[in-house]
């Protein structure tokens, strides 16, 4: 599959899938080892479902966790029983099945279950402000400042058509901002991600209604986990210090 991902306005087309080692490693857990009816498991939510409220309630919350996010792990569950798959952690069922037509309802599945895992720990009680240390220098470097940043991602949210997912992430070394429709994920493009906001409307809908720029401004100012970021640049790039 050539799938198209947005990088600050311009398109880039991966045709291969490169592994993403480092992260992934961080999500190792997620992968039973063992038989594959359970290779995709619904990991802990960091938070009670109302921790996050004004911001997000917890009707969005647990809609969002228990119904969608435990929805697609089910599904991918199903889907990936008897298929060989047994063993592979998620990255490689992602990594494996990107691209592949007949594989499409097992990639969108096992992707939207990584990516859901991965959005709850990019939000905190108490997030949001500025990131600090490296995290913010890179930012300050790539985008002018974390104010034009911030501008950078809300542009991407508000032009990403349809359900989908906003990214900062690492392509070959440089911060960058990419977008993706559906249930694609950085994994798939040999991108390494750093924080995401799902723009699914299910993720923003009942607190926010169409105003998806809103909740996602909302994120970056209040909820945005910049410690959990900043820990996936030091597993992906360490300091040479
Ligand atoms: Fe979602």
């Amino acid at each position: 599959m050539a799938t198209h991902f947005v990088i600050n306005n311009r398109f880039i087309v991966r045709s291969s899938v490169l592994a993403a080692c480092a992260f992934a490693a961080l999500f190792l857990a997620q992968c039973s080892g063992g038989g594959d009816s359970a290779i995709f498991v619904k990991e802990p939510l960091p938070y009670s479902q109302d921790a996050l409220v004004p911001y997000i309630s917890a009707d969005t919350m647990g809609f969002h966790y228990d119904k969608h996010y435990a929805g697609y792990v089910k599904k991918a569950n199903a889907l990936a029983k008897g298929m060989g798959y047994a063993g592979k952690t998620v990255e490689a069922v992602i990594q494996m099945t990107a691209g592949d037509v007949s594989k499409t309802a097992i990639f969108n599945n096992a992707a939207q279950a990584w990516n859901h895992a991965y959005f709850f720990k990019c939000l905190k009680p108490g997030g949001g402000g500025a990131p600090e240390g490296i995290l913010a220098e890179m930012i300050d470097a790539t985008f002018g400042s974390f104010v034009d940043f911030k501008e950078v991602f809300l542009t991407a949210a508000k032009d990403q058509f349809g359900s989908g997912w906003v990214w900062l992430v690492l392509d070959e070394g440089k911060l960058a901002v990419v977008t993706g429709a559906n249930a694609d994920t950085p994994l798939a493009h040999g991108l390494i991600p750093l924080f995401t906001v799902d723009v699914w409307e299910h993720a923003y809908y009942l607190d926010y209604q169409n105003r998806r720029v809103d909740f996602v401004k909302t994120v970056l100012d209040n909820l945005a986990n910049w410690d959990f970021v900043a820990d996936q640049l030091e597993k992906a790039q360490p300091s040479k210090e």
